[in-house]
């Protein structure tokens, strides 16, 4: 498996925490950064790691700044990615198999690295249902084809 991970400054001492735990559990991590507690601005690295899901060059994405939010509403601007704002396991499992979620954004200001760690586990243990669940993730996607014609 696959992760591409990115952060802000405010997320970045969890998201490099997240490696660590990630990389222990044997997945592969391909992390966009930031590298630092310098300023930046989260859509720079929201974008880079949903253009690698959506791209296929990870299986999925891991998204920390300070609350999760602004990392989710950026890459959900790129089409393929259903990006989820988690801060508890349940949560995690249920966007994985009832939303076939591709991006997890978690808040550094808001959970711990415990919980963080367990809305991984559970986030990476769990896999999509299906059934009829992939109608209405079918119509989100569908959302995507519609996209260029909602500016006009
Ligand atoms: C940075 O101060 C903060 O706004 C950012 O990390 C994030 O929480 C935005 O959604």
């Amino acid at each position: 498996m696959v992760v591409a991970v990115g952060a802000d400054h405010a997320g970045v001492a969890l998201k490099d925490a997240l490696v660590v735990y990630l990389r222990a559990r044997g997945v592969e991590v391909v992390d966009f950064g930031t590298h630092g507690p310098a300023s930046v601005d989260y859509p720079d690295f929201a974008v880079q790691v949903a253009r690698a899901v959506a791209g296929g060059r990870a299986d999925s994405g891991l998204l920390v700044c300070g609350t999760g939010q602004g990392m989710a509403m950026a890459a959900n601007k790129i089409a393929g990615v259903r990006a989820a704002v988690v801060a508890e396991p349940f949560s995690a499992a249920m966007t994985r198999a009832h939303n076939d979620a591709n991006v997890l954004c978690i808040g550094a200001r808001v959970v711990g690295g415990g919980v963080a760690e367990a809305i991984l586990d559970a986030w990476l243990t769990t896999t999509f249902e299906g059934g009829r669940h992939a109608r209405r993730v079918g119509g989100i996607v569908a959302l995507d084809a519609a996209r260029a014609g909602d500016a006009g």
